[in-house]
């Protein structure tokens, strides 16, 4: 595989074509792939967010065969990137130098995988690959929500679990699992994500407690200058968000339901193989 190293800005380099800022951004879910082609310049999505199942079983082989499919129904598009142009893909685990360390919502096969090098020989192209928070956190610094600030940035995403990305002046700080601290002596995930006021039937203003006593646990802790929340209920944010009491700005998501997409893109982008020139 290419020797691959960080760039630093989005700038594209000079000679390249718009082309080259285009990349397509996948972010597989516990039970959805959401993925477009993204505009890595501004962050823009060149294409419509399309969605199809995650497989269930949602086992490598299956995933790397949706997502074949994904790189050419949007290969045949107009706004089609460069073939050589890598895919980014956020998944659901702590992603290490491309290998899964955990599989929360996906099937325990990716448990240990080297998922960059295994969806880069499937799929015939490079691969970048990163937590599916993490994704959601370097688009919304970037491009939205924290993208006028320093300081250190916290992203919490509510879906089927809760994940999270620490930005401290802008730099990632990987793989950071705030899910998993303790709520009422459980996962803070089993208590506070988007699932589990839908599976214990809470009104808002008893879901917002809850997220209350998570936010305030979590700004204790980090002493964050914002607060940015993410994932699918960040569209019922006024339901919500004006019941919670921090010392910590907090704010929804600009990206809403793309930031995983866009910031897997980015990723992408940022670990493009070095020019040939
Ligand atoms: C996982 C994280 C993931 C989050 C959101 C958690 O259960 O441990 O890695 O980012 O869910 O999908």
């Amino acid at each position: 595989m290419a020797n691959l190293s960080p760039r630093s800005t989005a700038a594209a380099p000079a000679g390249w074509s718009t082309l080259h800022r285009h990349h397509i951004g996948v972010d597989v879910g516990g039970s959805t792939m959401k993925y477009a082609v993204v505009d890595v310049a501004g962050g823009s999505l060149t294409t419509p967010v399309t969605e199809r199942p995650t497989p269930a079983p949602s086992t490598p082989d299956a995933v790397a065969h949706a997502l074949s499919g994904v790189v050419e129904e949007l290969s045949a598009r107009p706004e089609a990137p460069d073939p050589e142009a890598s895919v980014g893909v956020a998944i659901p685990a702590i992603v290490r130098n491309g290998v899964a360390c955990s599989a929360a919502h996906i099937d325990d096969a990716w448990l240990g995988l080297d998922v960059r090098r295994f969806l880069s020989e499937r799929l015939g192209r490079t691969v970048q690959v990163i937590n599916d928070a993490d994704a959601a956190g370097l688009a919304e610094v970037r491009y939205g929500a924290g993208r006028s600030g320093s300081g250190t940035v916290l992203l919490i995403t509510l879906g089927t679990g809760i994940g999270s990305a620490l930005i401290v002046d802008g730099k990632l700080v990987p793989n950071l699992e705030l899910g998993h601290v303790e709520l009422d002596g459980l996962d803070a995930e089993v208590r506070a994500a988007a699932v589990a006021r839908e599976r214990e039937h809470l009104d808002w203003a008893a879901y917002a407690e809850r997220l209350q006593r998570y936010l305030a646990h979590l700004e204790f802790l980090f002493s964050p200058d914002l607060i940015i929340v993410g994932g699918d209920i960040s569209a019922r944010h006024e339901e919500f968000l004006p019941r919670l009491h921090l010392r910590t700005p907090v704010v929804v998501a600009e990206l809403r339901n793309s930031a995983g997409i866009v910031g897997a893109a980015r990723h992408a982008y940022l670990t493009l193989p070095p020019l040939d020139d």
